[in-house]
């Protein structure tokens, strides 16, 4: 079977796709699968159906690959991929969306708000009463166009940059706390990773080009509540309809935790978080690439 890695693409995190695309490519040739790279762009029907492959393994992150329209065409041209189905990309890629059904499930996530259908960021930002705030755009990945607002300058400064990307604009309660976050692979969960940034916030610097970001794996989480923070993730993928590797990413504070959202097709590069847990639990990377290609309906 010849396997095609879609990587790269359109979106911001284009570079972070090259990278998770390179690794898994890598992976999937050492371990003796034909497998070639694509990097998508808009005549992708064509490059599929030019490097005539039998199955998709989805590198792709953000807009135009994770978001289920990339997983919509396969669909239609009849093409095995790795990852979510179309309905749970679309879902996970927008956090307002995401927020909603973790709620309606029961999950706690922090009390949020957004720009509504017919109103203005100034209408958003009238209502936000209380600081700090997470100002985001709905849908996007790798915290690109999130800022921490602690003061009004700051929460109007932040929405006209999150304005310029992709999704609604939201604003979200700032848990000053712990950053942790949970892999799920088929159904599998795995050991929880606590983040420490060294400049206290986990940006894209501090994911990918950083050298002083700290990993604790297996976070030091007193025993219960890492069990619930672990059946946490395991339900919000649940309650998504995830399938193959999923990420979920939480904040804690004085023992409550909330989960902040769901990455369907979480980052592989060097610094990933995936990887790190995987390997925390006894799979090494070339068996977790194995392991998400295998859950493609092959
Ligand atoms: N959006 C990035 C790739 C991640 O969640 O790992
Ligand atoms: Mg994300």
């Amino acid at each position: 079977k010849k396997i095609g890695v879609l990587a790269g693409g359109w979106s911001a995190e284009r570079e972070v796709s090259l990278r998770t695309g390179q690794a898994a490519l890598k992976a999937l040739v050492a371990r003796g699968y034909h497998a070639v790279p694509i990097d998508p762009d808009l005549r992708l029907p064509q490059q599929l159906q030019d490097a005539e492959i039998d199955v998709a393994f989805i590198a792709l992150h953000g807009q135009g690959g994770e978001d289920g329209t990339v997983q919509g065409l396969l669909e239609v041209m009849r093409i095995p991929y790795s990852g979510s189905g179309v309905l749970s990309s679309s879902v996970a890629m927008d956090k307002i969306i995401t927020k909603q059904l973790l709620a309606y499930h029961g999950l706690p996530t922090p009390a949020f708000d957004y720009v509504k259908s017919g109103e203005t960021p100034r209408d958003l930002a009238r209502r936000c009463q209380r600081l700090p705030l997470v100002v985001k755009p709905s849908q996007e990945g790798s915290t690109v166009g999130i800022c921490i607002a602690r003061t009004r300058e700051e929460l109007e400064a932040g929405l006209e940059i999150a304005a310029r990307l992709n999704g609604t604009l939201m604003v979200e309660d700032f848990v000053d706390g712990d950053e942790l976050t949970v892999s799920v692979v088929n159904d599998q969960v795995l050991p929880i990773i606590q983040i420490v940034p060294q400049g206290g916030f986990y940006d894209y610097q501090a994911k990918y080009a950083s050298t002083t970001t700290r990993y604790l794996v297996p976070a030091p989480v007193a025993p219960d509540i890492a069990v619930q923070i672990q059946d946490a993730a395991l339900r919000a993928c649940r309650a998504l309809g995830c399938r193959g590797a999923a990420r979920v990413d939480f904040m804690m504070a004085n023992n409550s935790f909330y989960c902040i959202e769901v990455n369907t097709i979480p980052g592989m590069t060097a610094t990933s978080l995936l990887p790190k847990a995987a390997a925390a639990a006894g799979i090494g990377f070339e068996d977790l690439v194995e392991m998400i290609l295998f859950d493609a309906d092959l």
